[in-house]
């Protein structure tokens, strides 16, 4: 039966992995199989310096091959269970062809709530040199530009500084603390938030392309019954 619907030949089904960002040296976007592969492998090599706690789930420091396992079904999960209502974009960050990083942008009923949140890591080889500053910019302006975000979040654990000048740089401000326990360990979170109207969108150029026909996947406008599932 002839349903009238043509898949295109060149757009992918699943829009979000035509998404790109671009910074002036970095695209971000939606990690392949093979994205992931590489990502584990430089997620392996260190994210965090011995003795650090910078993440309330110590993924980074499982033992092989849980560590394996559990970073590749994370992000399958994440894609899996993409629900315009309830999504967590987790992009690839490649400089000069390879991956050396995840950005994450998070939201729930965006649609209503103009709220998302971040979060990132890089390999350790790759902090320092200003990528975690472009990185971000790039899902800000994502999510303040091409969504329509009202605000945008973040925190960083006590001792974070790279994470803290980050936020700082593109004009978040403080937002609270949380208090966690990692394990045996009391750790303190700063929470951060930025606005549309106070975040620096001068400090990085940013350029978006393939976002229309992802738009609706972040719960910006209603998806009909001929482009999702409501079983
Ligand atoms: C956080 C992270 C993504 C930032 O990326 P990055 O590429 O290292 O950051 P940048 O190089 O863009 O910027 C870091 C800033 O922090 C500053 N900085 C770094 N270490 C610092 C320290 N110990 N004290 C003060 N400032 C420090 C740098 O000088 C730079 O500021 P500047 O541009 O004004 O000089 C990266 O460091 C990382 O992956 N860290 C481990 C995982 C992690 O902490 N993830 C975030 C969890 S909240």
């Amino acid at each position: 039966m002839d349903s009238g619907y043509a898949i295109s030949m060149t757009a992918h089904p699943w829009p979000l992995f035509d998404l790109r960002l671009r910074t002036p040296r970095l695209e971000l976007r939606l990690p392949t199989d093979d994205d992931l592969l590489e990502l584990m492998r430089v997620a392996r090599e260190g994210v965090v310096a011995e003795g650090q706690t910078y993440f309330a789930v110590p993924w980074h420091a499982l033992p092989s091959p849980a560590f394996e396992r559990q970073f590749l079904q994370h992000w399958w999960a994440s894609r899996g269970s993409w629900n315009p209502a309830k999504w967590n974009l987790g992009l690839a960050v490649v400089a000069a062809g390879q991956p050396i990083g995840i950005q994450d942008l998070m939201a729930r009923d965006f649609g209503v709530r103009r709220t998302v949140v971040t979060g990132s890591w890089l390999g350790r080889g790759h902090q320092g040199r200003g990528y975690g500053t472009e990185m971000r910019a790039a899902v800000l302006s994502l999510a303040f530009e091409g969504l329509g975000a009202e605000i945008a979040e973040s925190g960083y654990f006590e001792g974070n500084a790279a994470s803290a000048r980050v936020s700082a740089k593109l004009g978040y401000v403080p937002n609270g603390e949380e208090i966690w326990a990692v394990g045996a360990e009391r750790v303190v979170e700063h929470r951060i938030r930025v606005g549309r109207d106070t975040w620096r969108r001068d400090v990085v150029p940013v350029t978006i392309e393939g976002l229309a026909p992802c738009l609706k996947l972040f719960g910006v406008g209603e998806l009909d019954a001929t482009e999702w599932a409501t079983f």
